[in-house]
């Protein structure tokens, strides 16, 4: 794996602007103590430590190798962003760590509940709800084997008004519109409480207003529920936006790795979120784009 950390010429230069606590902090700590994974930030929010780790993880379709010894160390309550040109293996990825599949090689660990649960929730780029069930009925979903009955209403009902629904909980999925499914989802899946919450595109297919003001909502549940947070997407500047670390896979490797260290909440188009994306953007496409 080749981790590049942020090396302190750069970590200096980004935070000429506004330095952040956590960027002074990676400036003055020597190179070799730098655990580049993880903000102090994304540390602090929970004891778990290590949310899932992939050693050596490799996955092949026939002949066709599709990740290739990945290693990949995940602390708990991080915000983890997934680009890669298309076909690149995000969403098989994504596939192995929610255990809809297997590796061919390698060690997966992730950090099961206390009980040893899957704690573990996915969301896709559609909302995939039932049409046939109404909207509080659709949440419930997500705590199918953990709570029933009344008790499920009330954690369906209050997860409901965190993303601004509460009054449409009595409507069927096809009255909704198209942000609005994807915050019915979001709901589903952050239901019981998950432990790691793996977005496949989640935003993709909404308009460029919708899709800001999910992201503010996704981030500031993430901030409250504190859990990890593992972001597929397209979009080089939603992922320096929301995340604390954001990997680019290329070749079935993973060909950067860079902490993003700037406070919340961030301003689309600062400069230091421009200079981030044009360095993820240089990964993708090579320098003399
Ligand atoms: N079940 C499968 N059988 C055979 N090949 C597969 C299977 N699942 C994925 N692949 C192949 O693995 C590669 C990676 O697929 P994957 O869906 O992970 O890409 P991706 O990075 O998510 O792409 P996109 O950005 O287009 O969603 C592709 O070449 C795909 O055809
Ligand atoms: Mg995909």
């Amino acid at each position: 794996m080749s981790v590049i950390a942020l090396d302190q010429k750069t970590v200096a230069a980004r935070s000429a602007h506004k330095e952040t606590a956590e960027a002074r902090a990676l400036r003055e700590t020597p190179p070799g103590q730098w655990f580049p994974y993880a903000t102090p930030q994304a540390r602090e929010r929970d004891n778990r430590d290590i949310a899932f780790s992939f050693r050596g993880i490799g996955r092949k379709f026939g002949d066709k190798t599709v990740l290739d010894n990945i290693d990949l160390d995940v602390p708990a309550g991080q915000f983890i962003a997934v680009i890669g040109k298309s076909g690149c293996g995000k969403s098989t990825l994504l596939r192995l760590l929610t255990g809809l599949d297997k590796p061919t090689s390698g060690t997966l660990t992730v950090n099961k509940g206390e009980n040893g649960e899957n704690r573990t929730r996915i969301m896709f780029q559609e909302p995939r709800l039932l049409p046939w069930a109404r909207i509080a009925k659709n949440v419930e979903v997500g705590l199918t084997g953990i709570a029933s009955g009344a008790e499920a209403r009330e954690k369906s009902l209050a997860i409901l008004n965190e993303v601004g629904l509460s009054d449409r909980a009595g409507e069927w999925p096809s009255v909704l519109s198209g942000g609005q499914r994807q915050r019915v989802a979001l709901a589903r899946a952050l239901v019981a409480h998950p432990y790691i919450l793996a977005l496949d595109e989640p935003l993709g297919a909404l308009d460029a207003l919708t899709r800001i003001e999910m992201q503010q909502l996704l981030e500031r549940i993430w901030l409250q529920q504190k859990f990890t947070a593992v972001l597929v997407t397209h979009d080089v500047a939603e992922a320096v936006a929301l995340a604390d670390r954001v990997i680019v896979i290329d070749q079935g490797k993973i060909a950067l790795d860079l902490g993003i260290p700037l406070e919340r909440p961030r301003r689309h188009g600062s400069p230091e979120l421009a200079r981030l994306e044009g360095q993820i953007l240089d990964t993708l496409f090579g320098s003399a784009q």
